[in-house]
């Protein structure tokens, strides 16, 4: 069967299960490349918009927003439209959300999701049609491993990259025994197998893991058995509300004052204004930092700030840089989204002055990036140096890498 008859029959089955389906296919009308260049670019944004992640979903849309502002909104020459889909963050309804924006809407770029489990089914569908793809959050190790394509690319990080760092720190730190605790879901669980990986590589041993399911924030029979285990410390990952949760829960249980904890940097970004003391002194490590002193950097927390009125988060950043390299890519092909390979080659070697400081893609497209180690002080997440400098995710079982 050739690829175009495997599309054929997808999108017949399609058609009978969804509303969006059905529209495409009554209405498909071959395009003349005039045609074509004259509508308005469509890029669809899958992203949580409700629940634990919602503001994260938010931040990524609000930045990308501004960049498009900041930079006339327009695209190679070309008007264009976001396509805002709430994902709710959840992977039971993430391919027919897929479908509805590349089927149904026709987006000619799709970028998001924020959840692991939401990109994994996103990243298999959008493979199988073609479709240029920017996953602006979610770190799935195997979207840049396995499941890596031509046409999918990564801005913000795998779950691999930000944790093994961590790993190697603590052990340097001569921490021997550590509890880890995070969500049981695709993120949560290599991100602990990651930290897991540098922690013994470096000496150290892993007590226990343990898995809440996912976005519940009952912590408090968790709470009861770290303390019971009594380890050295303990590395955690959670983000969003749940983390805001997880946080003060740590530290009014009085386990922190026991504990020191540590963490995947999503545990205190976007969250320390609601986190307060209970946040102070945590360990992360992150591929940005907000107390990054560099031009670019401040520039961009200073006109988020002004445009929305609340602080940039690593999540703004990869929305900003989302838009950036849709900017610098449509500007190569002149506005012409039907050039392919060119848009990838463009991608491929978008360099670009980033508030997170200098990143570049991998050959499995999947960001070449400092990791940074940061402790929150002050109500700050202050940067105390590089934990690991241009980390490069394995990018194992990428044809392309
Ligand atoms: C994830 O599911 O990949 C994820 C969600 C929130 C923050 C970081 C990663």
């Amino acid at each position: 069967m050739t690829s175009s008859q495997r599309k054929m029959s997808r999108r017949d089955l399609l058609k009978q299960t969804t509303a969006a389906g059905v529209a495409a296919a009554t209405n498909f009308i071959p395009a003349s490349p005039a045609i074509a260049q004259k509508a308005k670019v469509k890029i669809g944004l899958l992203l949580p918009y409700t629940g634990t992640y919602a503001a994260l979903g938010h931040n990524i849309t609000d930045a990308m927003k501004l960049r498009f502002a900041e930079t006339g909104n327009k695209l190679g020459g070309r008007e264009f439209d976001l396509i805002q889909l709430d994902s709710e963050a959840d992977p039971a309804k993430a391919a027919a959300n897929t479908n509805k924006l590349i089927v149904g809407e026709k987006v000619d770029f799709l970028t998001g999701p924020v959840h692991s489990g939401v990109a994994m089914a996103m990243a298999k569908i959008a493979r199988e049609e073609g479709t240029l793809t920017i996953v602006s959050n979610a770190g799935a190790n195997a979207v840049t491993r396995e499941m890596c394509g031509p046409n999918i690319f990564r801005t913000s990080f795998s779950n691999w990259q930000v944790c093994f760092p961590m790993g190697t720190e603590m052990a340097r730190r001569g921490l021997k025994r550590v509890v880890s605790v995070t969500w049981n879901y695709v993120a949560g669980k290599e991100m602990i197998g990651a930290f897991r990986e540098g922690f013994e590589k470096g000496g150290g041993a892993v007590a226990k893991e343990i898995l809440i399911p996912f976005p519940n924030v009952e912590f408090q029979a968790n709470l009861t058995e770290i303390a019971s285990l009594k380890p050295d410390a303990v590395f955690a990952f959670f983000s969003g509300a749940g983390a805001v949760k997880f946080v003060k829960d740590y530290a009014e249980s009085g386990v922190k004052a026991r504990i020191p904890l540590y963490g995947a940097g999503f545990l205190t970004d976007g969250t320390l204004g609601a986190q307060g003391a209970a946040a102070e002194g945590i360990f992360t490590t992150l591929h940005y930092a907000d107390s990054l002193q560099l031009p670019a950097n401040l520039r961009f927390r200073e006109s988020f700030k002004k445009a929305t009125s609340r602080d940039a988060d690593v999540f703004a950043v990869q929305g900003y840089d989302t838009a950036q390299l849709l900017i610098d890519a449509m500007e190569k092909v002149k506005g012409d989204v039907g050039a392919t390979k060119a848009l990838i080659s463009a991608m491929e070697e978008t360099r670009f002055d980033s508030p997170r400081g200098p990143w570049h893609f991998s050959r499995s497209h999947n960001p070449v990036q400092n990791v940074y180690l940061r402790e929150v002080r002050n109500g700050d997440n202050a940067v105390l140096g590089i934990a690991e400098k241009e980390v490069s995710d394995p990018g194992t079982g990428c044809g392309m890498a």
